[in-house]
């Protein structure tokens, strides 16, 4: 295939895909307005912003109580349960995903990888990434970007010059097969899914 027209028909393609889910938000809402079904978009972006605070305030806590290295040792034990505990509290399933990721529960499954790829190419094309939502027959899925903020430096950025060698250490020997580093600031780090089942 010609080389200069391949990202073209990408972004195209994407602009279709993004345009179709602005066209399913719509429908939805107007759904919403005659039969009081979920607004997802609402739903999607207040779980996200509550599960983002319950992780960063305890980070944060943790970071205070006892620098990074306790961070990221309390970050194994307790990010999962965060998460899962929101994922009760608002009857939806939540994970965060990534490619690069530091727990293989982490990795992308099935739509999440198209998903992934789609907001990646966005990313790198410096196309506006935002939120998609996909219908299904018996479930809905809400995705959103999750880009790498000054704080997440301190764990994701790159090594010997965001944190010292012992602090790699330390990573290396929590998660053998750590692929989340060399990260800076704005970069993509992954999405957030939110399942909702019918
Ligand atoms: C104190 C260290 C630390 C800081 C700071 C930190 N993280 Fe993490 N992050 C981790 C650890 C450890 C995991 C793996 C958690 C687990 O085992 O479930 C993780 C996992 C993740 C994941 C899930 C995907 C994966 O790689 O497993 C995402 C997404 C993520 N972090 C994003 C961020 C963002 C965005 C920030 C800044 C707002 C941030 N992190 C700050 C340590 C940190």
């Amino acid at each position: 295939m010609n080389y200069f027209l391949t990202p073209l028909i990408i972004i195209l393609s994407m602009s279709l895909w993004f345009g179709k889910a602005d066209s399913t938000i719509q429908a939805e809402q107007q759904t919403e307005q005659q039969d009081n079904t979920i607004d997802y978009k609402k739903e999607g972006q207040e779980i996200i912003r509550n599960t983002f605070l319950a992780l960063n305030n305890q980070l944060r806590q943790a970071m205070e109580e006892g620098g990074p290295e306790y961070a990221i040792r309390f970050c194994k034990i307790a990010a999962l349960p965060i998460t899962d505990s929101m994922s009760t509290q608002y009857s939806a399933s939540i994970r965060r995903v990534s490619e690069n990721y530091r727990n293989p529960n982490n990795a992308p499954q099935d739509e999440e990888l198209a998903v992934l790829k789609v907001m990646e190419i966005a990313d790198k094309t410096g196309v506006t990434t935002s939120e998609m939502i996909i219908f299904h027959d018996d479930h809905t899925d809400y995705y959103a970007p999750i880009t790498v903020g000054p704080h997440c430096l301190k764990c994701h950025g790159v090594p010997l010059e965001d944190f010292d060698e012992e602090h790699a250490r330390l990573i290396s020997s929590l998660y053998p097969d750590d692929k989340a580093t060399g990260y800076k600031q704005g970069d993509l780090r992954g999405i957030w899914h939110i399942r909702f089942n019918k």
